[in-house]
């Protein structure tokens, strides 16, 4: 065993964490010649008692794993201490919605989390970090942390549309009667909220057009669209609780496309930080179609085309994430 991965998880003692956190220090992510040291971050005791002392009851969970790749587990309310040397950066820690709640709710709720973990991770985090928001609202929660810690290159931020992807996958796979894997070249456009545009246009089932095989264009617009965009709200009216192994595995998914080239001819979905792709204003943090290179490099898939249709949908999330940008304006250094 010689390499060693620094990976810093915030809100550890949370829901999406707790599933979270065996499975990356199990070597599942960065296989069985890789030792994990996790660096966990929970709100100060002095805010929150319960979240630390969760937090430790995590550590002893994960201890009681005795996992061969976990190295170290450090449990810290300090975001220097959590953000210190690491690799990888999840940062899932912010308050969930709950029912009757949207996204965009929680906006200014989480936004000075991400601030202050911008600079930190700036200031502390290794050469060559990647890092996820998963937080809500991700996209411009992302969008905070990059402009509060701008030393870090753009490439290396990232926020989750990744789960996304996997439901629109899920759902076209089952609507169609094949296996997830046969559903390809998905894209989750714009923003993670309810108006995102999941692109079955340029989507693939056993390599042919989505919308040769699955005809019913009325259910593609009508019920597979807002499906896809309302699933965090269905899952949370059933649960009480918003999606939580899903999301962790969205997340899972998203490390592993870094670590791992993205097969010929595919892609996948992630939000970073546009240069301008399709006509997307720079700086914004947008859902894309992106490709992996395996060393931790994602790249926009050029020359996609949209229908009308996909053009309206692509406008609207476009326009919530101007609007949410714009919330936060006093929290974007320039
Ligand atoms: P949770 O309430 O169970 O856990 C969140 C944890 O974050 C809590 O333990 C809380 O104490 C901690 N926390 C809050 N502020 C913190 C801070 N400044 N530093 C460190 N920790 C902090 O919530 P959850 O269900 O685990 O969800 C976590 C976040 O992930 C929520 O914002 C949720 O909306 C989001 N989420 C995103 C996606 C996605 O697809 N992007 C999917 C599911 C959940
Ligand atoms: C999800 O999509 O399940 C999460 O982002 C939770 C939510 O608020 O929808």
């Amino acid at each position: 065993m010689s390499n060693v991965v620094r990976v810093a998880v915030t809100g550890a003692a949370g829901q999406v964490a707790y599933t979270l956190l065996p499975r990356l220090a199990s070597g599942e992510v960065f296989g069985p010649n890789t030792k994990v040291i996790l660096q966990l971050l929970e709100v100060p005791r002095s805010v929150f008692p319960k979240a630390m002392e969760g937090l430790e009851g995590v550590a002893m969970e994960l201890e009681d794993c005795a996992f061969p790749t976990l190295q170290e587990i450090i449990v810290t309310d300090d975001e220097n201490t959590a953000f210190n040397g690491v690799n990888y950066a999840l940062l899932v820690g912010a308050a969930p919605r709950g029912p009757g709640m949207e996204r965009k709710d929680l906006l200014m709720k989480n936004a000075q989390i991400f601030q202050k973990q911008g600079s930190a991770l700036a200031a502390k985090a290794a050469t060559g970090v990647r890092i996820l928001v998963v937080g809500n609202p991700c996209n411009t929660n992302c969008l905070i942390a990059y402009r509060n810690g701008k030393d870090i290159p753009q490439n290396q931020w990232g926020a989750m549309t990744r789960l996304d992807h996997n439901r629109a996958v899920g759902a076209l796979a089952k609507k169609a009667g094949v296996a997830n894997e046969e559903v390809t070249n998905v894209t989750i456009w714009g923003n993670h909220s309810n108006t995102q545009y999941p692109d079955f246009t340029n989507a693939k089932i056993k390599g042919k057009p989505a919308t040769e095989v699955i005809t019913d264009r009325t259910w593609l617009e009508t019920v597979y669209v807002p499906q896809c965009q309302e699933r965090g709200k269905a899952i949370i009216n059933k649960r009480g609780l918003s999606s939580a192994f899903s999301a962790a595995n969205g997340a899972l998914d998203h490390v592993k496309s870094l670590l791992k080239p993205t097969p010929a001819g595919d892609w996948t979905s992630a939000a970073v930080i546009s240069n301008g792709e399709y006509g997307v204003p720079k700086g914004l943090v947008f859902g894309y179609p992106v490709r992996s290179d395996g060393q931790g490099n994602l790249s926009i898939v050029p020359g996609l085309s949209l229908d009308t249709f996909g053009k309206s949908k692509f406008d609207a999330t476009l326009k919530e994430l101007l609007e949410e940008q714009d919330a936060v304006k006093d929290l974007l250094p320039s």
